[in-house]
């Protein structure tokens, strides 16, 4: 029998998630790697697990509803993992191959049951990697996975962009962020961007954006409006950035609701309300919500067939936050709500991931 080391949802948070005790890795399950049932699907060993603020958002009580499933208390959390097959019952996938997808974070899982309808379909479902690049497959998790889709997505239809127009992303030095600032560049677009950090700043301006500043030492609405006005906004961050983006539109403007991050760890009550949305009808803005699953049958094929390519070319710059171990989940997960984390943060358990 081997360990099957995993991550629980051990306390509910009121803010901010304590590190230590939120998140908790249990060694007590053990699993039989040679004997275990398949059920006519597959096991896999898990090699790196992705961290996302959403996460904030899954611990919340069951009863509480939100835009995708709170995490039980007590029970194995879920998330975007990629992992390699030991063994498998079905003729769709070998042992061998790499799979990405939502799973549980266990170091071993046995997923059951898997049929050519589900690997067809694109958005949450098992994929099966062609890594033609050679890539790390921890990639998989981050600008490869649904970090990267978001960002690929989000500047197609919902931002329409055009060259010569300006585009605004906040949190430019996330996960997400980063690869919005590079695809506006390669659009052709002008790219204001904000971050929360000196360091972050240069490291930003280093990827291409024309103006880059630090959210908590300048004034956003004075930097949006000497450096505008915003025919995009990008928006990750919500609160007081989205009405500072609102109060500098261009006519026509576009707004990609991505994310709401500066509001994740707020009561209800606490929650920013935003004051000036009737300036929308002034400049003839669009305000969209961006989920990143909705749109994978339309772009995933094109996604696969471009940023791989790019990456491994150089053309596309990654930024990667990697944590060695299940045990530093706690930290891993509170560093990126207050901005600890530069690019995208992943959780390793292999030296070769
Ligand atoms: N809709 C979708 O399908 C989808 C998919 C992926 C992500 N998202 C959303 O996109 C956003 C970014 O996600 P990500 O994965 O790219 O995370 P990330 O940027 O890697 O990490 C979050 C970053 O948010 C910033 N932040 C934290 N609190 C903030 C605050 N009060 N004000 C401004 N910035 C703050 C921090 O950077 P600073 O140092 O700059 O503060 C932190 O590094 C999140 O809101 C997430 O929920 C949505």
């Amino acid at each position: 029998m081997t360990t099957n080391q995993r991550i629980i949802f051990n306390e509910m948070p009121h803010g901010l998630p304590n590190p230590k005790t939120s998140l908790i890795v249990d060694n007590t399950l053990s699993i039989d790697l040679d004997n275990v049932p398949l059920e006519g699907g597959i096991l896999v060993k898990a090699l790196a697990f992705s961290l996302d603020p959403y996460m904030r958002n899954r611990m919340r009580p069951v009863d509480i509803q939100g835009d995708i499933d709170a995490f039980p208390l007590g029970e194995t959390i879920t998330g975007f993992s990629v992992a390699v097959v030991l063994r498998s019952e079905t003729p769709l996938i070998q042992a061998g191959q790499y799979v990405y997808g939502f799973m549980h974070y266990q170091r071993y899982s046995v997923i059951p049951s898997i049929d050519a309808n589900a690997l067809g379909m694109k958005g949450l479902s098992l994929q099966v990697l062609d890594n033609k690049y050679n890539l790390p497959w921890r990639y998989y998790v981050g600008i490869l996975g649904m970090s990267g889709q978001t960002a690929y997505y989000g500047l197609k239809d919902i931002s329409n962009p055009k060259p010569g127009e300006t585009l605004y992303i906040s949190a430019a030095c996330g996960a997400v962020g980063h690869l919005v600032v590079q695809l506006a560049k390669a659009q052709g677009l002008k790219v204001i961007a904000s971050c929360g950090s000196d360091q972050k700043v240069s490291l930003v301006k280093s990827l291409g954006a024309d103006h880059v500043f630090n959210y908590k030492t300048a004034d956003t609405a004075a930097e949006l409006k000497a450096h505008g006005p915003i025919d995009i906004y990008f928006d990750l961050v919500g609160g007081p950035t989205l009405e500072a983006a609102i109060n500098n539109l261009a006519c026509n403007a576009r707004l990609v609701i991505c994310g709401m991050i500066s509001q994740y760890n707020l009561g209800t009550n606490e929650a920013y309300g935003i004051r000036n949305l009737w300036l929308l009808n002034r400049y003839r803005a669009k305000m969209q919500g961006l989920v990143v699953i909705d749109w994978a049958d339309k772009y995933l094929d094109e996604f696969h067939d471009t940023v791989p390519r790019d990456l491994a070319a150089g053309k596309l710059k990654y930024l990667e936050h990697v944590y060695h171990g299940m045990d530093r989940v706690g930290e891993a997960l509170v560093d990126l709500l207050v901005g600890n984390n530069i690019g995208k943060s992943v959780l390793v358990l292999e030296d070769d991931a």
